[in-house]
């Protein structure tokens, strides 16, 4: 069978080059919409890239409800044998990057029982009275420091130092988990890939040599979160601490408990998914409470009442995770689009958080807004975000920390995107603020 030409509409924006994601949001943002009219799911040719399997491309879900309903219906649109990447992934990979976010249910059901106990209502509550003094403690050193990068100084510490705290990590290697899962996530952007300096590095398909780079770096940045997690689990067996480490490797009262290759590609998981998401979520807020100042005194003018939805709002609109992927494992109809079994998709929630079918006014960042059906944590199915508690709740502290003590901070200039389909990311913005009194 030959794959299904880009429909014209769409031809225009050069969809499977990198560049494509380093463009201004509104750029990508009408080549959305234009997915979004067509009748049914366009099909995007995938580059060819020496040594790694693919499909010859895959169908993007561009609307709300094709999103929603793949979301759901996870018999039909499979997370295995992968769903964060459009590649295929390698056995080396799997081994490092296989959790419950590549798996079905009942092996995905299993684990996200064992590791959804670190996330109960009580261990966050614990972790909540930490989240302030770390958040007022990370606006203490910026005032003494000075504005220089807001990701740095702010955006990517909360994160990390939650996630290490939950886990049982200590502090010596947070600055090498934060290296790593910017080598993992930031694969496609020529200063995380091994290809900084080079010009080709955006523009053109890889070659075998960067394709080996990029390999070897991604295999060293698992190994080492792997082996650093491994040797604390070890330690660990037997022992009763009260982090997540100690107890998932030991039984829990039902005799449930994860094997030290389960404990370990998890833990990558949760490192990844829980830190890049919120540092960026987190950036972006700084951008978007620059841009539209009339939401940002809305916001200031009653803090408690309003950061709740400000939170959503900020989610959908900038919306961290730009897609996950499905594998079609029956021939299926979806709303129009025709599917065959062994298709892959990309639920698109970039796109689907702006289609105006379901956002009155979808172009406008709107505080207020409600409802706000956003699917940034995912569609409603089995693989719902984890950690979305957590997340809103590490973005409201550092939120009210920064705007109530700094409460002309905002950001300056360009930031510095990163090149990623696969995250919304800002590597680097500059910002400003008066020193308190
Ligand atoms: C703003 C922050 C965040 C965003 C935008 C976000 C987004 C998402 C999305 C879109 C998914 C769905 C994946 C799918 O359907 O295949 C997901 C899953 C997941 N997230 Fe988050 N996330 C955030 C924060 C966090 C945090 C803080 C943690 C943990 C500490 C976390 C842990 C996870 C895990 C473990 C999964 C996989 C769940 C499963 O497969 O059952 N996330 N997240």
């Amino acid at each position: 069978m030959t794959a299904p030409a880009l429909p014209p509409e769409l031809q225009d924006f050069s969809l499977t080059e990198m560049t494509f994601w380093t463009r201004p949001d509104a750029f990508r943002m009408k080549a959305f919409a234009a997915m979004r009219a067509l009748d049914s799911a366009p099909f995007v040719p995938l580059q060819k890239i020496p040594m790694v399997r693919s499909k010859p491309g895959f169908y993007v879900l561009a609307k709300h409800a094709d999103v929603l309903e793949a979301s759901r219906n996870a018999e039909v649109f499979s997370s295995e044998p992968t769903s964060n990447s459009l590649m295929e992934m390698p056995p080396w990979a799997a081994r490092f990057f296989g959790s419950m976010i590549n798996m079905d249910d009942p092996r995905h059901a299993r684990i996200r029982r064992v590791v959804s106990r670190g996330f109960s209502p009580r261990m966050l509550e614990r972790i909540d009275q930490d989240l302030g003094v770390r958040a007022a403690r990370i606006v203490d050193e910026l005032i003494a420091e000075g504005p220089s990068d807001f990701v740095a100084q702010v955006a990517a510490r909360l994160p990390v130092e939650v996630i290490c705290h939950l886990m049982g990590i200590p502090e010596e290697h947070h600055a090498m988990i934060l290296d790593r899962t910017n080598v993992i996530l930031g694969y496609t952007d020529p200063e995380y890939n091994g290809m900084k300096g080079d010009p080709r590095g955006l523009t053109e398909p890889p070659r075998l040599k960067d394709v080996t780079v990029t390999s070897v770096q991604l295999v060293r940045a698992g190994h080492d979160l792997f082996r650093l997690v491994r040797r604390l689990g070890r330690d660990r067996r037997g022992g009763t601490g009260d982090d997540l480490i100690t107890r998932l490797v030991n039984p829990n009262a039902d005799g449930e408990s994860l094997t030290m290759q389960e404990v370990g590609s998890f833990f990558i998981l949760l490192v990844v998914a829980g830190n890049e998401t919120t540092r960026n979520a987190i950036a972006h807020a700084l951008r978007l409470l620059t841009d539209f100042p009339e939401q940002r005194e809305l916001l200031l003018a009653d803090f408690d009442a309003r950061i709740a939805p400000a939170v959503e709002e900020i989610i959908r609109y900038a919306t961290p995770v730009i897609h996950f992927r499905r594998n079609v494992t029956r021939d299926h109809d979806l709303n129009g689009t025709k599917l065959k079994k062994g298709d892959i998709v990309a639920l698109l929630y970039t796109s689907a958080n702006r289609d105006e079918t379901v956002f009155p006014d979808a172009e406008t960042f709107d505080i207020t807004r409600s409802p706000n059906p956003h699917v940034g944590f995912g569609g409603p199915g089995p693989h719902y975000c984890l950690g979305v508690h957590l997340a809103r709740r590490e973005i409201t502290v550092m939120l009210r920390e920064l705007l109530t003590r700094l409460p002309d901070v905002r950001a300056t200039g360009d930031h510095d995107r990163l090149a990623s389909f696969f995250i919304n990311g800002i590597k680097r913005m500059p910002f400003t603020f008066t020193p308190p009194g």
